[in-house]
């Protein structure tokens, strides 16, 4: 199922020190398979905090900034040096250091949204192209099992003509913020210099928007979008609704909260054909609803032994089912097509980033796009926008 072993690739962090979310998702997720070791990272802006927390991680080379981190890794020897770097830090640092690590010759898995502007995307977009490397985009929740089955059950036409594709993304946490308390963590995110103008439509509802287009498959032709601030915390958007018109003549939508009561980490998604309908959910991602006119409603299971199981959805599973797997899992699988892509360059094999199954720089641009084109229609009354 899987290429022979290869040696264990060596991966940098930037971020996910102290109370940092997403970096330590990264630590876990990238060395699941035991496919890459971490071995060094730049864990914080702050040095000394970089320096204190990389016992938490077993560094075996801690550094105090990213540039300390890609000068010390380019003078290593080959065969010391990391292989990639996984960057889990505030949106508006992600143009920055991923194009300092590319030009420094290391692959990148970098974190959503791509970046804070479209012109920012653009220019990492060439960026890649003249590096010669992998760059991954952990919009992870393309990498369970079930959603590459419906990503194949689509495309194998199982739904007949698409008709209308919705994904929601609710979550609720921000009522729970105070205007005057400073969180935790991810102060950041309030303060658009660093978050970027998109608030929680750069935080989720990017992750909606390329779940969509991963499975449904549909170019967009134009969209309008309708966004609030109801949360006292911040002025940038908590809640919002985009209509997208996609050029096959498929309509969909994506809406997404953080400002609805009691959602967790609610992600959905449901695409209408002409034949069938299918629906799945994040919160119990093992099963996938499948309707079809007539028949009883199929739920399909995450199992790697069913026949029904595509080929692409049993190489996403690593147990057997009945044995749920989740978040990590998911986001592993992100690194483990990204992983095989970086042993086809080492070998010399060309590859296509737009083919990929691991989201690209070219879906990180469609995703910060996304995020533009719904600012343009809110700031135009809810005026549609040429995509
Ligand atoms: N894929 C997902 O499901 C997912 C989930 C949450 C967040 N994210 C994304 O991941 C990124 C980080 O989000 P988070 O929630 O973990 O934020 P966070 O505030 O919890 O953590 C940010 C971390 O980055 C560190 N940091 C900040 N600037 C740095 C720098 N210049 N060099 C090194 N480290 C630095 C901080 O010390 C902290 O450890 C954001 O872009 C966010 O959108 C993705």
């Amino acid at each position: 199922m899987h290429d022979e072993r290869k040696r264990p690739l060596r991966m940098a962090l930037i971020g996910g020190g102290g109370a940092g979310f997403i970096g330590k998702v990264h630590a876990v997720a990238a060395t699941l398979d035991r496919q890459a070791e971490l071995v060094a990272g730049a864990l914080s802006s702050d040095p000394a905090r970089a320096l204190a927390a990389a016992s938490e991680f077993g560094l075996e080379r801690a550094y105090g900034s990213y540039q300390e981190l890609l000068a010390a890794e380019r003078a290593l020897p080959e065969h010391e040096r990391v292989d990639f770097v996984s960057i889990a830090t505030p949106n508006f640092t992600h143009r920055t250091i991923a194009t300092a690590a590319l030009e420094a010759g290391f692959h990148v898995v970098c974190d959503k949204p791509m970046t804070t502007t479209v012109e920012d995307a653009s220019q990492l977009v060439q960026t890649v192209e003249q590096s010669q490397r992998v760059f991954a985009l952990t919009h992870n929740y393309s990498g369970y099992p079930l959603i590459r089955q419906a990503r194949d059950m689509i495309a194998g036409g199982e739904l007949g003509e698409i008709l209308a594709l919705r994904a929601t993304y609710m979550q609720g946490w921000m009522h729970g913020m105070q205007p005057e308390a400073v969180p935790a963590r991810g102060a950041w995110k309030s303060d658009p210099d660093k978050n970027g103008r998109a608030g929680s439509l750069g935080d989720i509802g990017t992750h909606a928007f390329h779940l969509l287009q991963f499975v449904g498959g549909q170019q967009p032709a134009s969209l309008l979008c309708d966004m609030h601030s109801y949360s006292p915390h911040h002025d940038l958007d908590d809640y919002g609704q985009a209509v997208i018109r996609f050029a096959g003549g498929a309509t969909g939508s994506v809406i997404y909260s953080q400002v609805t009561h009691g959602r967790l980490n609610d992600l959905s998604i449901e695409i209408d054909g002409t034949r069938a309908s299918l629906a799945w959910r994040q919160e119990s991602p093992n099963q996938l609803v499948v309707r079809a006119l007539g028949q009883p409603t199929q739920i399909y299971e995450r199992n790697p032994n069913a026949a029904y199981s595509t080929a692409a959805a049993k190489a996403a599973c690593r147990l057997p089912g009945g044995h749920p797997e989740a978040f990590f899992e998911a986001f592993a699988n992100v690194y483990r097509d990204a992983f095989a892509d970086m042993h086809r360059m080492a070998e010399g094999t060309p590859i296509d980033a737009r083919k990929s199954l691991y989201p690209s720089v070219y879906d990180g641009h469609e995703g910060v796009r996304f995020m533009h084109r719904c600012l343009e229609s809110q700031q135009a009354d809810g005026a549609w926008q040429a995509w």
